[in-house]
């Protein structure tokens, strides 16, 4: 078990966890600062430890959902809610369990998106990053999805990193009616599964190769009020 205590949150990370870094605390600054948070239905998809989740409900949520499909990620951040003392409903599942609750006004996401050479399966720690070969399984889905988990006037933010492709998510969110920029970026030195897999992300075109570091953006999309949908 290790702990995490980046300012306001202290966080427990269970084994096989994710434990909380660079683009969970961006996805958590790009919430607070909008404000979006405040008395919104908040779904945090892909929760892993529960850290953006019990950001939100500490941003003066009015109920936070939160879903993974790791068991232990489940567990995990349940006992994290608890231990911060806020109301969090955790549950095990993705975005087909999401679709069948009433929609939410904030969407939140540090979904996987680092390129894998192969698409991730089972419930393991790697499938808290292997996201396939363009880095965009549940990036994809999510942007699909995102419309139909929303209400009108909704808000998504995730986060992603450069090496996949953050256009694509901009111009799959624009075509779903959304109004969809990049709100937040920053260059950061290559963790240890970019570091271990960058020789293959070279060959496969998606760095330079000798690139150690990568830019990771927050996307903000804004489901307009006058867009209905099924
Ligand atoms: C990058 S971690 C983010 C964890 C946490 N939200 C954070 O920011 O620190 C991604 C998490 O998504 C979960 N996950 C992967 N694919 C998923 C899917 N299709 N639906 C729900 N959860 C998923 C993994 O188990 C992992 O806990």
């Amino acid at each position: 078990m290790t702990t995490v205590d980046p300012r306001y949150l202290q966080i427990e990370v269970a084994a096989g966890v994710y434990a909380p870094q660079h683009d969970t605390w961006m996805l958590c600054e790009a919430m607070t600062a909008s404000g979006v948070a405040g008395g919104a239905r908040v779904l945090d998809m892909c929760t892993g430890s529960g850290a953006v989740a019990i950001a939100a409900a500490r941003a003066g949520a009015r109920e936070v959902v939160a879903f993974d499909l790791s068991e232990r990620a489940v567990s995990c951040a349940a006992r994290n809610a608890r231990t911060a003392g806020v109301d969090v409903d955790v549950r095990l599942g993705s975005f087909a369990e999401a679709l069948a609750l009433a929609r939410f006004d904030v969407l939140l996401c540090n979904p996987p998106y680092v390129p894998s050479p192969t698409v991730p399966t089972g419930t393991g720690l790697a499938r808290a990053w292997d996201a396939g070969l363009d880095g965009r399984v549940v990036l994809d889905q999510l942007c699909t999805h995102a419309l139909r988990l929303l209400t009108p006037g909704g808000v998504l933010l995730l986060v992603q990193s450069d090496c996949a492709n953050p256009d694509r998510t901009v111009d799959m969110l624009s075509d779903n009616g959304f109004g969809a920029r990049v709100v937040a970026k920053h260059q950061h030195r290559f963790g240890p599964v970019m570091h271990a897999r960058s020789h293959w992300l070279a060959a496969q075109g998606r760095i330079e190769p000798g690139t150690d570091t990568e830019t990771l953006v927050v996307v903000r999309a804004h489901r307009p009020r006058s867009k209905d949908t099924q």
